[in-house]
């Protein structure tokens, strides 16, 4: 049994044998469901990319806990920086976390540091998608065939990443029967209705959407 909690924006948790953090901007995100002070224990933290709602809290969590950090080459040259245990890698690569598998994969987008990514985590034999900051792309079709995720998280707040039609195209590429949209309704510019896309997919996928704090078992 996996347990997924959405923490908002972008943010997620993933705890199953081991615990793993996604993009954990929780300090200064308006619908962050937990404080990093409340974060006691963690394996992995995976950063997709170097903007600020992303990275978020990842290094503070990391010291805390003792996590590792999972991020492309250049955040890891930044976090070794600051005394943190790492593991670098870049588009295409796969790493053996602490017993979780990370694929690398592209992402349609800027960052501060290094390139942007996705990334499939494979925990206890189960694969999650998250595309970090992306728009739509082909290169999803792909990933779809070659990594056949079990559930898979997309942006769809528009302007900085896929909107809900755009977002909902790319479920049709990725074919992961469960969908859960992230990088939305956290400030104004990305303030789109997960109802809508919602109904855009329609019988394409299971649309399931999380008010952070909320949980869904896999
Ligand atoms: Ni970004
Ligand atoms: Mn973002």
């Amino acid at each position: 049994m996996l347990e997924i909690t959405y923490l908002g924006h972008s943010a997620v948790k993933l705890k199953g044998t081991k615990t793993v953090f996604i993009d954990p901007f929780l300090s200064g995100n308006p619908k962050a469901a937990i404080s990093p002070e409340k974060i006691t224990a963690a394996d992995v933290v995976i950063v997709t990319h170097h903007h600020g709602d992303h990275l978020g809290d990842a290094y503070a969590i990391a010291k805390k806990t003792g996590a590792v950090i999972v991020a492309i080459h250049e955040i890891v040259v930044e976090a070794s920086s600051h005394g943190i245990a790492t593991e670098g890698m870049n588009i295409g690569g796969t790493v053996d976390a602490r017993g979780v598998r990370v694929h690398m994969v592209t992402a349609l987008h800027s960052a501060e540091k290094g390139n942007a990514a996705g990334v499939i985590v494979e925990i206890d034999g189960k694969k999650i998608y998250h595309a970090g900051d992306t728009g739509l792309t082909y290169d999803m079709r792909l990933i779809g065939e070659f990594f056949r995720p079990d559930l898979s998280f997309l942006p769809i707040g528009d302007r900085y990443t896929m909107g809900p039609a755009s977002a909902a195209k790319a479920v049709e590429f990725i074919r992961s029967k469960k969908i859960i949209p992230i990088h939305y309704g956290t400030f104004p510019g990305v303030d789109t209705d997960p109802q809508e896309f919602k109904k855009r997919v329609g019988a394409k996928a299971d649309v399931i959407i999380l008010k952070p704090g909320e949980t869904y078992r896999l």
